[in-house]
């Protein structure tokens, strides 16, 4: 079988069989295929599509590339949620302690930002103490004994996704549906759930931006996860504004314990209810959606989730205090609000240049070895719908450095669009796929 036959054959539009995307992906990661060749071949998946087998070949390929993480010593029935990344997206701090204070486990292994969007690794390093590195048998006992802990990548699960997502980076073939739906779900199966949640995110914030495109992500991811036995749920929401008020690490660690006090943002809360209501019914926990919701809302309204969280932050060494006490958090030097130039309706919100912003002011990464400031971002005060006249406060930014933030202050304006017209808040959910 040689490589440039397989190139060819997909260039033409045939289907590659399972041992043909087998030879792909293992002469690759042991380095008997070189980059040119699999660049080519990513080209003609761009162009060409994947056929489901195809799809799930290469998922069952990626995912042996590696290592698996064997969950079976937790007991019940774990799941997890994935998040196509968005800015400002405090899901999981809050979703978690929801979801295991009504006895679910999340083993939950999470990244750390990188461009845009934020990492829930670097939101929690913000607790002062907090670590996310577990020995595997400390995960798993934390795991058995308060259902949730966070740990950081490993570094073995899923190597041909790391070389594919870097090559695909540099050669325009990220955007593909059939790589992007192997690459996300080799992660959540290799990490070793039962079943999965995941948040679709569509927009100006998100990697898709097509509301069709994410639709039918979901649609084969939801279907791969049916294919290697993981009950799999996919919703699609909105991210044509930032998730919340808050867009930083320290920042959106204070917002997730408001939310977790029942005073966060509508719709964070209401996203993160919705994803706990699924997973309590892919735990099986409750038979129907309705019923996952009354428990999701119990957990959160009556404060056993805000319990769970400090639970969770003392486990991994955290200084659970920080629930009452938010100053103990890296705090920026300094706060400025902006203004608006305008007076009208919001009607959008660049939310990709508001993620950038966040992460000139040093909330982010631009390459991997940036270090993050863990106290500065963003407070989102005006979103869409709202009515505002000129100079009042669309954001405040916190930073340390002021040259950072003469150069966000523009950025953060020009990604408000004003109308004299109404304009209805945005609905959050999308569409739910099962
Ligand atoms: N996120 C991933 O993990 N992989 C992709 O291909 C795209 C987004
Ligand atoms: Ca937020």
């Amino acid at each position: 079988m040689r490589v440039y036959d397989i190139i060819a054959k997909k260039r033409d539009g045939y289907s590659l069989s399972p041992n043909e995307i087998e030879a792909l992906i293992k002469g690759y990661v042991d380095g008997t295929i070189p980059d040119y060749q699999i660049a080519a071949w990513a080209m003609a998946v761009f162009f060409q599509g994947m056929d489901e087998e195809e799809i799930k070949a290469l998922t069952h390929q990626m995912i042996i590339s590696g290592d698996s993480i064997d969950l079976s010593e937790i007991e019940g029935i774990k799941v997890d949620k994935h998040s196509t990344g968005g800015v400002g997206d405090t899901t999981t701090l809050v979703l978690g302690p929801i979801v295991a204070a009504g006895g679910i486990p999340v083993a939950k292994m999470s990244g750390r930002g990188l461009g845009h969007t934020g990492g829930t690794i670097d939101k929690l390093e913000s607790i002062p103490g907090f670590h996310v590195e577990l020995t595997n048998e400390q995960f798993i006992k934390q795991v058995n004994e308060i259902k949730l802990a966070v740990i950081g990548q490993t570094a073995n699960l899923v190597p041909a996704d790391k070389k594919l997502y870097g090559l695909r980076d540099v050669t325009a073939t990220v955007n593909s549906m059939p790589l992007i739906a192997s690459s996300i779900m080799s992660k959540k199966i290799a990490a070793g759930a039962n079943a999965i949640i995941l948040d679709v995110k569509t927009g100006n914030g998100a990697f898709l931006k097509d509301l069709d495109e994410a639709i039918e992500l979901a649609k084969v991811m939801v279907n791969l996860g049916d294919n290697f036995n993981r009950d799999t749920i996919a919703i699609i929401t909105n991210m044509n504004q930032p998730l919340g008020w808050a867009v930083g690490n320290s920042l959106e660690v204070e917002e997730a314990i408001m939310t977790l006090q029942g005073k966060g943002p509508e719709d964070l809360t209401k996203l993160c209810l919705e994803l706990a209501a699924h997973m309590f019914v892919l735990g099986k926990k409750t038979s129907e959606f309705a019923k996952g919701l009354e428990l999701a809302e119990e957990m959160l309204y009556g404060g056993k989730a805000l319990a769970k969280f400090a639970e969770f932050i003392k486990a991994q060494g955290g200084d659970a205090t920080v629930i009452d006490n938010l100053e103990i958090l890296p705090q920026a030097k300094h706060m400025q609000k902006i203004t608006s130039l305008h007076s009208g309706y919001i009607e959008s919100i660049e939310t990709q240049e508001i993620g950038r912003a966040a992460m000139l002011l040093g909330a982010g990464r631009s390459k991997q070895e940036d270090i993050v400031e863990l106290g500065v971002g963003i407070m989102i005060r005006k979103k869409i719908g709202d009515q505002v006249t000129k100079d009042d406060i669309l954001a405040e930014i916190y930073y340390n450095e002021d040259e950072k933030a003469q150069k966000v202050i523009p950025i953060i304006q020009a990604a408000y669009s004003f109308t004299k017209e109404i304009i209805n808040k945005p609905p959050l959910i999308l569409k739910t796929i099962n």
